[in-house]
């Protein structure tokens, strides 16, 4: 039996038509008309000015930059995350401070970063920044979030590399803070392969970003540099793959959310195994299918699920290491991070593809219901209830 895996690119059909015009014309480079409608499209939908870049970790190096992060300084990031969210901070010589989450939504506490403002701005020593992460596809609780950062002055970065298409208070992740990042890894929700965009309100700063990561190239015909820059744009060729992926974007959000809800459905039964909370404000794409294992009520570990799941030919992953259990980063200081290692241990993610077929996926949550020791299946919800 062929091997289920976690999440895969899934074409719309018009990437080609995108690509090919890039060769009938020769636009094989960082410069051409692909890259400009991509990110003019990519614009259209958020509302806000964007530059399309090499990956998300550049457009997060180089948001970093925009808000002025440098050494000495401090930045502070969830610990619960994936390393590309904190590692740009020490490109830049500067510090992170790990925060841990909120069970609710398991992102950022808002609780714990009041705290944490608290005791720095008694000391005079508050952040340059915060990264804050919109994780699998779900916002941070952005309103308390964005209240303290405004009361402290603290700039935001959102990390959105996996929340293209989720919304918080209706409006899109990405345009909430002052800059934001997003990935189209080949996980992602939409894919170039590889890539990223910089978005943000402020166009100065985009224009800014654009003009670095084309190596800071001052206008006129000498390869005169005034400031430090790096070779972070995207390709046109793969602009064209965005075109096409940015096309179906809505179907994917919805396609992933089915997919969630379904194994809500099929795992309704089963004690101990729950889908990531879905917060009420806003719409969670469930980039990735997440659930939390109790082994007591579920009958079997975390780590049991896995090698079960691995038997039979299904990809399924932890949930994130937080970053203060890495071993690059000890010693960086946080506060908690209990809440973020529990869901470390405990959480699990299920394939995810939107291009997963509903037998795949019937497959998938009967090896779940037989790690639980509960009888399978004959089929899957339709239409689940819940993603209406
Ligand atoms: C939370 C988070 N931040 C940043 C990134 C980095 O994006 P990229 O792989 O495009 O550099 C990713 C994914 O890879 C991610 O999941």
């Amino acid at each position: 039996m062929k091997r289920i895996p976690l999440s895969i690119p899934h074409m719309g059909g018009r990437e080609p038509i995108y690509v090919e015009q890039a060769f009938a014309t020769n636009w094989l480079s960082t410069v051409g008309p692909n890259l400009t409608s991509f990110e003019e499209e990519f614009k259209n939908r958020l509302g806000v000015p964007a530059v399309a870049l090499a990956s998300g970790t550049a457009a997060i190096h180089l948001g970093l930059r925009l808000l002025g992060v440098g050494p000495g300084d401090e930045v502070f990031c969830p610990t619960l995350t994936f390393a590309a969210s904190c590692n740009p901070v020490r490109y830049l010589g500067a510090e992170p401070v790990f925060l841990d989450s909120d069970q609710a939504t398991w992102n950022l506490d808002p609780n714990i970063l009041e705290d944490a403002f608290r005791e720095r701005a008694r000391h005079n020593r508050l952040p340059r920044a915060l990264i804050v992460v919109h994780l699998y596809g779900q916002c941070a609780d952005m309103d308390p979030i964005l209240w303290l950062c405004r009361s402290y002055d603290v700039p935001v970065l959102e990390d959105a590399a996996e929340a293209l298409g989720a919304t918080y208070q209706e409006r899109p992740a990405g345009t909430l803070g002052d800059i934001a990042a997003f990935s189209f890894n080949g996980n992602k929700i939409i894919t170039t392969t590889g890539g990223g965009i910089l978005a943000s309100r402020n166009a100065t700063w985009v224009e800014k970003a654009r003009f670095w990561s084309q190596q800071s190239r001052d206008p006129g015909l000498a390869y005169e540099h005034s400031e430090l820059g790096y070779n972070y744009r995207m390709s046109n060729v793969l602009a064209g793959i965005g075109r096409g992926q940015l096309e179906v974007l809505d179907q994917r959000v919805e396609q992933r959310r089915a997919i969630a809800f379904r194994y809500g459905d099929g795992f309704a039964d089963l004690p101990g195994i729950t889908l990531m909370p879905q917060a009420p404000y806003g719409l969670h794409t469930n980039w990735l299918s997440c659930f939390r294992i109790d082994a007591d009520g579920f009958g079997c570990s975390r780590d049991s699920l896995i090698q079960a799941l691995d038997e039979a030919n299904v990809e399924s992953r932890p949930v994130w290491k937080p970053m203060h259990l890495q071993p690059y980063y000890a010693g960086c200081e946080r506060r908690g991070g209990e809440v973020a290692e529990d869901l470390f241990r405990r959480g699990i993610c299920l394939p995810s593809s939107s291009s997963l077929s509903r037998q795949d996926q019937l497959h998938v949550v009967n090896r779940v219901r037989a790690a639980a020791g509960a009888s399978p299946l004959a089929e899957l919800t339709l239409e689940p209830l819940a993603a209406a």
